[in-house]
């Protein structure tokens, strides 16, 4: 899911997204850090740079391995910067790069044109504004020096091409009098929420005595409740789905084999099950998983895709990964330890630990081919169930 936030100056964009982005764990972007980096380097083509992995534009800029945001803040840069804005090249160029970057994760973007140009479709957009002098005010407290910010408002304003000003469906704040927590709070109570389906009323019935049966640990955590996320879990008991699920405060879509629905039938619907038919590149399938991400869902897909009751993982299948490498979502690597080899005499004393690994985001991989991200995720799932 994008979320844009778009605003002048100082209108605290860029402290309140990167709260918002925190809060909910999706990655920030502040576009106005590549009219800046533009501004510092005409001379660098930003696509290449960030295909390479040269040029990485998330939470802050890195460019060549050190980050150099800092840099990027000097007012004489963003005057620059706000002059080059209005050139339509190197608005095309930041944009596809925007767009690329972004592309199936999960984002807080800020800038002046985030919702009316760069992503029409985002999720959520939010116009930050606040009083004049109270913008000005809080940009020289951030550089330090005296600031012009009429000027470069009226510029970002009456340019021609993409002028910094609300979208039609946008959430105008109006944050002169707010902290910036509540600010935050704000924008996370405008968030889009899912329907309370049955499988949300499960959780919330079950889901105490499942984690207080299971003694469920979560070590590790990463907050789902907004956007659209894949989970690899590892597979070692039916059990391990529940657990998952009792932690879990959303429903998610589970992918199962259809073999499954012949001996669970209708629950599986119920349950939101996606079934797929192993071993086959099943089409159907494909568009009913691309269709819930589209709708900023979570799928959960087991990568070995059967059962390794021992707790050595099996073979991670092909095609666990198709999605992220397809940029449709970032995957969430989760592993469930503490379920191993259960019987009827062990089951009620179980101790289970779940970890929710970092979000690993399409461009994370990119140039990377199926085998080798599968590779890659599954040594971070087995380091991180051996540590726990
Ligand atoms: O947000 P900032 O001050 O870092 O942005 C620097 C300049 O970049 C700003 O004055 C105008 C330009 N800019 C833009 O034209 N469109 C954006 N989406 C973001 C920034």
């Amino acid at each position: 899911m994008i979320i844009a936030i778009d605003g002048l100056a100082g209108s605290g964009k860029t402290t309140a997204g990167k709260g918002l982005a925190k809060a909910i764990g999706f990655r920030f972007i502040s576009s106005g850090q590549l009219y800046r980096f533009k501004a510092l380097e005409p001379d660098v083509d930003l696509l290449e740079a960030v295909k390479e992995h040269k040029l990485k534009i998330e939470w802050d800029i890195e460019w060549e391995g050190k980050d150099i945001s800092a840099e990027l803040q000097r007012e004489e840069i963003g005057s620059r910067a706000s002059e080059i804005a209005l050139l339509r090249d190197v608005r095309d160029e930041v944009n596809n790069v925007l767009r690329f970057v972004a592309e199936g994760g999960n984002y807080v973007i800020e800038g002046r044109d985030i919702g009316t140009v760069v992503f029409p479709e985002a999720g959520v957009k939010f116009f930050l504004t606040a009083e004049e002098g109270v913008r000005a005010r809080r940009r020289a407290e951030q550089v330090g020096e005296e600031v012009n910010i009429a000027e470069r408002d009226e510029r970002d304003k009456k340019r021609e091409i993409a002028p910094a000003k609300a979208a039609e469906d946008a959430i105008i704040i109006d944050n002169s009098y707010q902290s910036v927590e509540e600010t935050i709070k704000e924008m996370e109570g405008r968030l889009p929420k899912d329907e309370f389906d049955f499988q949300r009323f499960l959780q919330y019935v079950l889901g105490p005595p499942v984690r207080g049966l299971f003694r469920i640990e979560v070590v590790k955590s990463h907050p789902l409740k907004h956007g659209r996320w894949i989970l690899t879990p590892n597979h070692t008991s039916a059990w391990d789905g529940v657990c998952l699920a009792a932690v879990l405060q959303r429903s998610a879509y589970y992918v199962a084999k259809v073999e499954l629905r012949r001996i669970l039938g209708p629950l599986l619907s119920i349950l939101n099950a996606v079934t797929i038919v192993r071993d086959t590149p099943d089409l159907k399938a494909i568009k009913a998983i691309r269709a819930l991400l589209t709708k900023e869902k979570i799928v959960v897909i087991y990568p070995e895709s059967k059962i390794f009751t021992d707790g050595i993982m099996g073979p991670f299948k092909e095609g666990a990964f198709y999605f992220l490498r397809k940029r449709m979502a970032p995957v969430v690597p989760v592993v469930i330890k503490g379920l191993e080899r259960i019987t009827v005499n062990t089951f009620f004393t179980r101790h289970v630990r779940i970890a929710f690994l970092d979000p690993i985001y399409p461009i994370d991989v990119f140039g990377l081919r199926e085998n080798d991200i599968s590779d890659k995720v599954k040594r971070l799932m087995v380091n991180a169930y051996e540590s726990m």
